[in-house]
């Protein structure tokens, strides 16, 4: 009834736009279509020896000094004030070097099939390993320099043990994974469409049902799917019409195996209005675009400006940050008479 009366006033000033928008009405959503999706939970806050690990962690992740030249550390290019990207199509790592593929978020990655847009590092902690030495990111040039120069700082060296008791050797480039590891497993940001799937259908518009309606009646939702809406198998870009960018072959240039030609990670959607650049060669920033050309490529479907915006409302629904402690810069431990000098070369 507000409804109404709110669109006869409208209608005077000319806002039959408004008036559609308005009145359109949820459309039912099944248990079923529900039900390929599963909400997420807040990350618990552990205590003891785990609390002390994913401290060490968002230390270590805020470290610069664990690259070559002290200028770059995993918040470079996982903002975690920016929803874990830094918004480059590609990102700058050691000496400004950018490397073919786009910084995906560290939001949620945790709880992907696997790590890396061909899903080469099988979880978080075998991830960390690779962008400390990789020569185009952080070019540190082996990992027993990362463990001398975390032994460097004293600091460290006390919260190393503190993080890993009992062990023989606490300061370990193993021990810095699972500490990175333990941090991120920390990034889960429920949002309003976690409520609407718990069962509170306030917990979202009309409007963003309707997209969530348009999402799955799309089909969307054949590779979309699961609690990140994504993250969860692999599939070929360019299913339907050929990708225009052949450049990167994904899983192919992995395994060799014809059958994973342009096989990539389905990315998470969660938070995808923050995370642009999209796309593995971040080729585009619009999101429209990249919603325009996956039901095309996809699905072989031409998706009008009206569907297009819906499907964007409602993922906008998913929108949403992990518990504000993990967003802060910590303090770092100082550096010692050891700790080696920035290399600029
Ligand atoms: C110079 C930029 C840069 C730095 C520094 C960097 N990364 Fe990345 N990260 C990337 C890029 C690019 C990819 C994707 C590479 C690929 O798929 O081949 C990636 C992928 C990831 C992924 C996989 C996410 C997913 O959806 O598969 C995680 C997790 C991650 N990085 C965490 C880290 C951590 C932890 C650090 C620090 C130890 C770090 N990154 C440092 C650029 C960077
Ligand atoms: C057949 C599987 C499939 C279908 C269907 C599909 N996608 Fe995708 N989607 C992918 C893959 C694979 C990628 C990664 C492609 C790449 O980066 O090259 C992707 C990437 C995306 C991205 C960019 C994500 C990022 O982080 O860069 C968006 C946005 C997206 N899809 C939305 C949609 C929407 C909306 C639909 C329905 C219109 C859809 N997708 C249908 C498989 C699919």
């Amino acid at each position: 009834m507000r409804q109404i009366t709110l669109c006869l006033l409208f209608l005077f000033a000319a806002s039959s736009l408004f008036c559609s928008v308005a009145v359109a009405k949820a459309p039912e959503i099944t248990k079923t279509e529900k039900g390929m999706f599963a909400p997420i939970k807040a990350a618990e806050a552990p205590s003891g020896v785990k609390a002390v690990q994913i401290k060490l962690g968002q230390q270590l992740f805020h470290d610069k000094r664990l690259s070559k030249n002290h200028d770059i550390s995993c918040n470079s290019c996982h903002t975690v004030t920016n929803y874990g990207v830094d918004g480059e199509p590609t990102s700058p790592g050691h000496k400004g070097h950018r490397g073919g593929r786009n910084s995906p978020t560290v939001m949620n990655a945790f709880a992907h099939l696997s790590q890396f847009w061909d899903g080469r590092a099988a979880d978080v902690e075998a991830q960390a390993k690779g962008p400390v030495l990789a020569a185009g990111e952080m070019a540190m040039p082996s990992a027993e320099a990362v463990v001398a120069t975390l032994n460097s700082i004293p600091g460290y060296v006390t919260t190393f043990k503190a993080a890993f008791p009992n062990e023989k050797a606490p300061v370990s480039y193993d021990n810095f994974a699972k500490a990175v590891g333990a941090f991120e497993r920390q990034l889960s940001t429920p949002s309003r469409f976690d409520k609407y799937l718990e069962g509170d259908e306030k917990a979202l518009t009309d409007a963003e049902k309707v997209g969530f309606k348009t999402f799955i009646s799309t089909g969307c939702t054949m590779c979309h799917n699961g609690a990140l809406l994504g993250g969860n198998l692999y599939q070929k870009v360019g299913l339907v019409k050929a990708w225009p960018n052949q450049k990167d072959q994904g899983r192919f240039d992995l395994t060799k195996n014809e059958a994973e030609k342009m096989m990539f990670k389905v990315p998470s959607l969660r938070n995808i209005e923050k995370t642009g650049p999209y796309f593995h060669d971040g080729q585009t920033a619009d999101l429209s675009t990249a919603v325009k050309m996956m039901a095309e490529y996809q699905l072989g479907k031409q998706l009008s400006d009206a569907d297009t915006a819906s499907i964007i409302t409602f993922l906008k629904s998913t929108t949403a940050e992990p518990a504000a402690e993990y967003l802060k810069t910590p303090a770092l431990p100082k550096s010692g008479p050891k700790t080696p000098a920035p290399d600029p070369s």
